[in-house]
């Protein structure tokens, strides 16, 4: 019981004590985000009152219209980190380059850079379905002191240090790891406070659901497609339900609780898939393998590719651990028929 009742903030001190030469950045860094956090959080509340506040007269007195979220999204998570002077730089998917941030006294002193697709899922807003944030932490690699380049984020995801998103849904929560297991904290608005609500979060290794956007279907590759058709197959613990969101971080929670596999395959019409490498997989593939399951991008491991560049894309097969291997082993087969 006591255990439950624990706070986001003591959670975070306990473990920054925890590592004995810890300098307590990454702790700040994971505090700025619980701060962002719940800024979107109330912005995302009242998404659907924000046309009849506008009409009323916010956009009329100063003669600009609403932001969009995903905008305004970014711009809270990033002026929080920028503010508290503990990162040296930060990549996000609204921005087209990474930002290069400096202390007040202009120094570089940071050894952290943070990564993030800053609402996830945002064309469920209009219809009030749950979004997201998610959120990167890597270790610098050029020297401290210096400006970052492009190659303090083009690291593969297996140099993550931590990892984790925040979804606004039925309740909000902060779900990361800092690569000791998952832990998810759920706010109770009333007071503003995480709580420790989902201790060691894992994927089953088996489970019963596939989540997978099938109104692409024709598009798909052989191997997807066949797999699709296992999934439907009446046997022992099949047919699987099938559950799709539209929201990444929505989906891969469900199924993280639940058990299961989501997909988001190449198709003749996005050939390198549509998620994003830097932002979205690999976040989600460190905390999946974390809670013990498998992220892959069909054929390989997710967290091993090495980035070429910011945007990039990458097909996504990620849940418990057996449903991913299985989706893997089907498209080898379809791959080796092709010669
Ligand atoms: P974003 O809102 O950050 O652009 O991401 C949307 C992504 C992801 O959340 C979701 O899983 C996927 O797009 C859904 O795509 P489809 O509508 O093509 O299924
Ligand atoms: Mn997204
Ligand atoms: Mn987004």
């Amino acid at each position: 019981m006591e255990e439950r009742n624990k706070t986001l903030g003591e959670f975070i001190i306990e473990n920054q004590n925890a590592f004995q030469y810890s300098s307590g950045e990454l702790s700040r860094i994971i505090n700025s985000i619980r701060l962002a956090a719940k800024v979107v959080n109330y912005k995302v509340n009242k998404a659907g009152l924000v046309d009849i506040i506008g009409a009323a007269g916010e956009r009329n007195i100063q003669g600009e219209d609403q932001q969009k979220l995903d905008v305004y999204a970014n711009e809270v998570f990033i002026q929080t980190l920028i503010n508290r002077e503990i990162v040296c730089g930060i990549a996000s998917e609204e921005n087209d380059d990474f930002i290069t941030v400096e202390g007040s006294d202009k120094s570089h002193n940071n050894k952290y850079v943070v990564l993030m697709d800053p609402l996830d899922g945002s064309s469920n807003i209009d219809v009030n379905v749950s979004v997201g944030t998610i959120f990167s932490v890597y270790r610098r690699i050029t020297p401290i002191g210096t400006p970052v380049t492009i190659e303090d984020f083009l690291q593969p995801g297996i140099n993550q240090v931590a990892a984790g998103y925040v979804i606004y849904g039925t309740s909000t929560m902060i779900v990361y790891t800092t690569g000791h297991g998952v832990n998810g904290f759920t706010l109770n608005p009333a007071i503003g406070t995480f709580y420790l609500s989902h201790p060691n979060m894992q994927f089953s290794k088996d489970g019963p659901i596939y989540s997978i956007n099938e109104g692409n279907y024709v598009h798909f590759p052989q191997g997807v497609k066949n797999y699709i058709k296992y999934c439907q197959t009446e046997e022992e613990d099949r047919p699987y339900t099938s559950r799709y969101i539209g929201s990444l971080v929505s989906d891969i929670h469900r199924n993280m609780i639940k058990g299961g596999i989501y997909i988001y395959p190449t198709s003749s019409k996005a050939p390198k898939g549509k998620l994003r490498l830097l932002y979205e997989c690999n976040p989600m593939a460190f905390i999946v393998e974390q809670a013990g399951g498998k992220a892959s991008d069909g054929f390989g491991r997710i967290m091993e590719i090495i980035p070429t560049e910011l945007h990039q894309r990458v097909p996504f097969f990620c849940g418990s651990y057996n449903m991913v291997e299985k989706a893997e082993e089907f498209m080898l087969k379809a791959e080796l028929s092709k010669y």
